[in-house]
């Protein structure tokens, strides 16, 4: 889903629905099981582990304010969360003051970062601040950690103000690029990590949109989008320029048919598996694509 014109976050034409599916609309795409464990909705936790993740990493260049330390001397990101945080960026004002501090790591530089912290910060801290080797965001290109530049940038926790200028802004238009915070204060206690306001998570765009308009955490949301079966109502998203038809499919032993619109029915869809135990579909549409249902 490409070149979507965008609308402020709180535009009040945001909506979200629910519409029931066309038979003939569909046409099938055959996942296999790896493919579960593969794209920008997967959910990593401890208890969701990166599995098969196919990596698309690039250097973080472009111009881009870089905090490269020690420990990530090389910065990479998921090609497509690369391209969305450099839109971000430039949207920001003074985006040019927001420094790339972490972006991939492998699991073994998640595992001395874990000792490291360990050995420095103690348990407490490092259970706060640091997943454990196999279950971090950041293995999978996913995630991005940025610091606001002429302040104590550490590599763990680096300063990027919830409420000052251009982290401000950042915060704010986030979701708009399909970035969410992925660990709040209010979520610990399901997340299993502290507040982190550095730590930003692509999903997607609308997924961003809808996780913090419902204030949902990947946890939660993973949950929530199994209401939506693919033949039951499916949750619809409107930003007042497309909308958005989204829903899941359970993933079957040996490999799954997940429907997708057929050729000609959408102006777009990406698939995501969750890490856990299905599929994701998320298609664009220039106008109201299916029946409102209550
Ligand atoms: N700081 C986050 C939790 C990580 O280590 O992946
Ligand atoms: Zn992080």
């Amino acid at each position: 889903m490409k070149s979507i014109t965008r609308k402020p976050i709180d535009a009040p034409a945001w909506t979200l629905g629910r519409g029931l599916p066309q038979a003939g609309r569909y046409a099938s795409s055959r996942l296999s099981e790896d493919e579960l464990h593969d794209g920008s909705l997967i959910l990593v936790n401890k208890a969701h582990p990166v599995a098969t993740c196919t990596l698309r990493l690039e250097d973080v260049t472009n111009g881009m304010l870089q905090a490269a330390g020690r420990e990530e001397p090389r910065i990479r990101l998921d090609a497509e969360c690369l391209a969305q945080l450099s839109a971000l960026l430039d949207a920001c004002e003074g985006g040019d003051r927001i420094a790339v501090v972490s972006g991939y790591r492998s699991k073994q530089t998640q595992r001395d970062i874990y000792a490291d912290k360990l050995r420095e910060r103690g348990r407490a801290y490092t259970e706060s601040y640091v997943a454990l080797p196999g279950a971090s965001e950041h293995q999978t290109g996913l995630a991005v950690d940025v610091g606001l530049a002429g302040r104590g940038l550490d590599y763990i926790a680096p300063s990027f103000p919830e409420d000052e200028g251009p982290s401000a802004a950042f915060r704010r238009l986030a979701p708009e690029y399909g970035f969410v915070q992925r660990y709040q204060e209010s979520k610990t206690e399901i997340t299993g990590i502290a507040c982190e306001p550095w730590h930003y998570r692509y999903v997607g765009r609308p997924h961003a949109a809808i996780m913090t308009r419902e204030n949902l955490c990947l946890e939660e949301y993973t949950s929530y989008l199994k209401q939506y079966a693919f033949g039951k109502a499916h949750l619809l998203f409107t930003d007042g320029v497309r909308t958005y038809e989204i829903y899941y499919v359970a993933a079957l032993p040996g490999g799954t048919d997940v429907p997708v619109p057929g050729a000609g029915e959408s102006a777009g869809w990406e698939l995501s598996g969750n890490n856990r135990d299905g599929y994701v579909v998320a298609a664009v549409y220039d106008k109201e694509p299916i029946r409102h249902v209550r």
